[in-house]
């Protein structure tokens, strides 16, 4: 969990600027986007070690009204600017170093056990959803609201209702 937690900060951080030791803690302890991936590293810890991660899960939902499924698998480096109205549905896979906007779901389609997979630092634009079992490939951009219902090429950029490829591009992660 701390290891995950130390490189989704250092994540959540990037766009601050150099640090010192003060200021990354008074970032800490006041950006909205640390504080909830602090709380869901705890939801997921608490779920693989049989505990009760309801409180975690709670205040998630009241503060940031996010909803994360505790079967979720998520790596490490997640990064979330926004940290608003996210869903992530049991058996969703979140790869290492992925950005996810505000209103960013992952779900389940009809009747299906199992969600999206976004590879390695996949970005999920404001609002932009997955749908059943679709392969997100890594470092694939996935545009303002739109609804990945296929798989997507790696370095791919993809926008639309459902999504398509406009075109393929390397992003930093
Ligand atoms: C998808 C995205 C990366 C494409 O950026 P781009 O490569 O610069 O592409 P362009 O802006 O040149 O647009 C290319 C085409 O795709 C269309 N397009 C771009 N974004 C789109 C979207 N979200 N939905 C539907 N169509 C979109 C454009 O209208 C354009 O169509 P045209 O060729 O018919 O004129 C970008 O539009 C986007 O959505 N970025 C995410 C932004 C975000 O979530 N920021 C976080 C909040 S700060």
């Amino acid at each position: 969990m701390f290891d995950n937690l130390r490189q989704d900060i250092t994540r959540n951080l990037r766009d601050y600027g150099p640090q010192s030791a003060l200021r990354r803690a008074a970032l800490c302890l006041t950006l909205n986007s640390i504080h909830a991936v602090a709380l869901i590293r705890l939801q997921l810890w608490c779920a693989r070690h049989h505990l009760p991660g309801i409180l975690a899960s709670k205040i998630l939902f009241w503060f940031f009204k996010i909803e994360i499924s505790s079967k979720a698998t998520i790596g490490p480096g997640l990064r979330l600017p926004h940290p608003m109205g996210i869903i992530i549905a049991p058996h969703s896979v979140i790869g290492a170093n992925c950005d996810l906007y505000a209103d960013v779901r992952l779900v389940l389609s009809h009747g299906r056990k199992h969600g999206p997979h976004l590879e390695d630092g996949v970005f999920m634009g404001d609002g932009a959803k997955a749908v059943g079992a679709v392969r997100i490939g890594a470092k694939a951009v996935i545009g303002v609201s739109a609804v990945v219902t296929r798989d997507i090429p790696a370095s791919a950029v993809a926008a639309g209702v459902p999504a398509r490829v406009l075109h393929s591009q390397s992003v930093a992660s």
